[in-house]
């Protein structure tokens, strides 16, 4: 369930056309729906009715400081990875003292800044890494509360960028060495043992992979709350979306046959399947979810520079580039285009919907079928809302674009486009070189 449909023949999100925004804000535009980000955020955190749940937004999806605040205000925590993330949770009013702070590379300043402010739970990933949580815990006077995270070697089933709890991923500790890093964490006067993470990938399209891990580690867990009184279990995030046909379900693709919509793995199938599971542990689940909570809920809006009819092809110029959305070129990743405006009885085309970055790489579609698409015409990247403008880049001295939210009728700049001279800000000419 999305808030973006064709309303009048243009595209929305919720009650704001998307030609209007364009038109204001320009291309390439991410554009959000609050309503969307509420409705997923309430639906997965009532899918685990009876448990003790804190949702804790893996904000390296969308660190957008109004998405963050959005969460905050429907009572999210968040899931960081950087110093940098836990800057965005304080400059967003989040509240430290809930966040997780996850990634196998912590540094010792990151380490630092994330005691002195106060976090809930360090998920740690190696031993080496225990050592230097506790030696900096104790220069600081203080302890620190850890979570180790276990790499339940399970087949998330996903593309292998993405994987993240096999044997031979790097993130955490594996399932037969994790009861000897808990002892050893024990043993150091710095630290106290709060809790468990895992998290086996990302885009997990069926419930199956989250069962088979969270059974595989219950008996670990159950063990952990015997001997160190663990208080919480974190079964980190990964819940697909649908990316195929992403606005089939509100408004079918016009111009090709009416396709059946994917079925998501929905909150409450993947609630409904580890709510017994997990409920015999009285703990307290942590679930960090990125793009459930965001991917259906943005789009990037781009504008069509020229039709370019080659040889046996034909390619969609558009504004927008993999510096702008890289998934399809990191990833193959899959992502609906569609016009802003539909007219009917327009010659379908088939073509490569490319950006102008200078390498073959930059291509969001092969052999895509839309309608026939003008110059000047605006088109919406659909479920573009995760990892969208999070790892956009300035590839090709191309600025950072813009952010739009939208509540009801009412939509904001929630980050300006990038000028030239604030991406070069920074920049200078050294002394030795001469004019
Ligand atoms: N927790 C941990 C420890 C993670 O590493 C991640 C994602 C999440 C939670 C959130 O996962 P989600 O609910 O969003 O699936 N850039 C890739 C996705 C990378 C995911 C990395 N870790 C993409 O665009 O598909």
């Amino acid at each position: 369930m999305h808030h973006f449909s064709y309303q009048d023949s243009i595209l929305h999100c919720e009650e704001v056309s998307l030609e209007e925004i364009a038109r204001q804000h320009g291309t390439p535009t991410y554009v959000y729906s609050a309503a969307t980000m509420a409705d997923n955020y309430r639906r997965l955190a009532n899918s685990l009715s009876g448990l003790d749940v804190q949702l804790c937004f893996a904000m390296k999806a969308n660190s957008n400081l109004a998405v963050l605040r959005h969460f905050a205000n429907l009572g999210a925590a968040f899931d960081l990875v950087s110093s940098g993330e836990l800057k965005r949770a304080l400059a967003a009013g989040g509240n430290p003292q809930a966040c997780v702070f996850a990634g196998v590379g912590k540094t010792e300043a990151e380490i630092k800044f994330a005691l002195e402010t106060g976090v809930y739970g360090f998920h740690v990933e190696s031993e080496p890494e225990l050592a230097r949580i506790n030696r900096i815990a104790g220069q600081l006077g203080c302890k620190a509360p850890i979570a180790i995270r276990i790499n339940p070697d399970v087949d998330a089933k996903t593309h292998a960028k993405i994987t993240t709890g096999k044997s031979d991923n790097k993130f955490g500790i594996p399932l037969k060495f994790a009861k000897a890093a808990y002892a050893a964490a024990a043993k150091y006067p710095h630290l106290q043992i709060k809790g468990v993470q895992m998290h086996i990938g990302s885009q997990l399209t069926t419930v199956a992979p989250f069962v088979e891990a969270v059974k595989k580690v219950l008996p670990f867990v159950e063990q952990l709350k015997r001997t160190y009184g663990i208080t919480y279990f974190s079964i980190g995030g990964g819940i697909g979306i649908v990316y195929q046909d992403a606005l089939a379900s509100g408004a079918a693709s016009w111009w090709s046959p009416r396709r059946k919509a994917k079925k998501p793995l929905t909150p409450e199938v993947y609630g409904a399947a580890l709510q017994p599971l997990l409920a015999p542990l009285g703990l307290k689940i942590l679930l960090e979810p990125g793009r459930n909570l965001v991917g259906n809920a943005g789009v990037l809006l781009s504008r069509v520079e020229y039709l370019k009819r080659g040889s046996g092809k034909n390619f969609l110029v558009l504004d927008a580039a993999m510096n702008d959305l890289v998934r399809p070129a990191m990833y193959e990743a899959y992502h609906e285009v569609v016009p802003v405006t539909r007219q009917r009885g327009r010659r379908s085309l088939k073509a490569d919907i490319v950006g102008p970055i200078c390498e073959s790489g930059d291509c969001f579609a092969k052999d895509r079928v839309l309608p026939e698409a003008r110059e000047g015409e605006t088109m919406a990247f659909m479920s573009a809302g995760a990892y969208g403008y999070a790892m956009a880049s300035r590839y090709n001295t191309r600025g950072m674009p813009a952010e739009v939210m939208v509540s009801g009728r009412t939509f904001e700049l929630v980050n300006a486009r990038e000028s030239f001279e604030t991406m070069i800000a920074g920049e200078k000419i050294p002394s030795f070189l001469k004019a």
